[in-house]
């Protein structure tokens, strides 16, 4: 091969630094955190996740959390890793140890927009910081809040450069003393702990140039960002047709962020959860290609079903009905698919789910995968991927000839197939 074509591949290659062929399971729930021992009961289904085809699994944040959040969405002592509810330091440390024997990557879920205090100043203002270790790691106060954070007026740092968390004081990450620890502190949870990766946590909440200094500062084998914007127009249930604004401000996030971090794809999941309803028409856009972040920026986009806050909370959840529809359209697509623990081991959809992505793995499907779309109809859609496979997904039976003789069915269930070239 030339030098040049050879610089050329190994640039392509490194952004997205993961495989393409990954797939992510998120291995919690909302209520995991109140189980009791979630570490070890997650170990011993291990063997069910690596048969499956699991690539990666994202675990909920690892430290100490504030009584009123005990899922870990309200950090404060980001050291303390043994006051989680999930289990201790060395239960999570041996849950990694486990993963990592069968080829599964961790990814730890990165919450730094906000932080809890853990004492009140003289004015009995929330606002004394302490990281948990005995050298004061992480020890901050005012100084490191925002100064227009509006529920917590002490801060005297910086404007926030994004969006507000009321429930918590706001960081200050345009402060480099903030971006020196923190990165720190998530290098600790990669050679300390074990983790490969981030799952970070309200990204809106800070610019997206500060996700670019996270990730050049800790190189995570595996990134996604959880930013969630609601459909703009048209209500949640039925968004307008069009949400090339809303998948555009995600791609636009990722390129500001540095272009190796993904995101999560929630414009495929909004327009996929009411194209399931009867209008499957939704799922082509005006170029012809998929109308999600998948549409645009695949390599980059991490597709899910529903998580701890949609399914769990019942914030904008996926008509559960239609479930199995959904994963056979995001696992027979290009970008990253997120399996849900719920959907995997709750519902009783392992078996179907470990088909689907056995078909996905056997055909090469990746997240830069082609899509071309041969129907997308009220009642069907239907595509090709990569010229090798065909999927259907809706009620409508007379296909007409889309599924030429040199294809075999392989795959189907309630308003779902696949077919295989002979
Ligand atoms: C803080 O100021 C920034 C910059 O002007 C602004 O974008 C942000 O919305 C403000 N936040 C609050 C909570 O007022």
């Amino acid at each position: 091969m030339k030098l040049m074509n050879f610089l050329t591949l190994l640039c392509v290659s490194l952004l997205p630094s993961f495989a393409v062929s990954a797939i992510l399971f998120q291995g919690f729930n909302w209520a995991s955190s109140n189980k009791g021992g979630w570490y070890n009961s997650l170990k011993n289904s291990i063997p069910d996740l690596a048969n499956a085809g699991i690539t990666h699994v994202w675990l909920p944040p690892p430290s100490q959390s504030a009584a009123s959040g005990p899922q870990g969405y309200l950090p404060g002592r980001l050291y303390d890793l043994d006051a989680s509810k999930y289990g201790s330091k060395d239960e999570l440390n041996s849950l990694i140890v486990a993963l990592h024997e069968k080829g599964i990557k961790a990814v730890a879920d990165i919450v730094i927009n906000h932080r809890t205090a853990e004492k009140q100043d003289g004015r009995g203002i929330w606002c004394i910081f302490e990281g948990g270790t005995p050298d004061g790691r992480l020890d901050w106060g005012p100084h490191f809040i925002c100064k227009n954070d509006t529920a917590y007026s002490d801060g005297t740092g910086n404007l926030d450069s994004g969006g507000d968390f009321s429930d918590a004081p706001d960081i200050d990450h345009l402060n480099p003393q903030v971006q020196k620890e923190l990165s720190e502190w998530m290098n600790w949870l990669k050679t300390e702990i074990g983790f490969d990766g981030w799952r970070f946590d309200f990204v809106l909440g800070y610019a997206a140039s500060i996700t670019k200094i996270y990730m050049e500062q800790t190189k995570p084998e595996f990134a996604v960002g959880e930013n969630w914007a609601p459909f703009s127009n048209g209500n949640d249930n039925k968004p307008n047709p069009n949400q090339d604004a809303h998948r555009g401000a995600i791609a636009d996030w990722i390129q500001a962020a540095g272009g190796a971090v993904t995101a999560f794809d929630f414009t495929t999941k909004g327009i996929l959860q009411a194209a399931v309803e009867g209008e499957l028409w939704r799922l082509k856009d005006s170029n012809g290609n998929p109308p999600g972040l998948i549409g645009i920026k695949p390599e980059n986009s991490v597709t899910f079903i529903d998580n701890h806050d949609t399914w769990s909370q019942k914030t904008w959840p996926f008509p559960s009905d239609k479930v199995m529809l959904g994963y056979v359209y995001i696992l027979t697509h290009p970008g990253t698919p997120t399996i849900f623990y719920d959907h995997f081991f709750e519902w009783g959809l392992k078996d179907e789910l470990s088909k689907w992505i056995a078909i996905r793995s056997r055909n090469g499907i990746n997240s830069k995968s082609t899509v071309n779309i041969l129907a997308s109809e009220a009642d069907l859609y239907m595509a090709r991927i990569d010229d090798k496979l065909i999927m259907k997904i809706g009620p409508k039976l007379d296909l007409g000839n889309l599924v030429p003789p040199n294809f075999q069915v392989v795959a189907s269930g309630q308003d779902y197939a696949a077919w295989e070239k002979k």
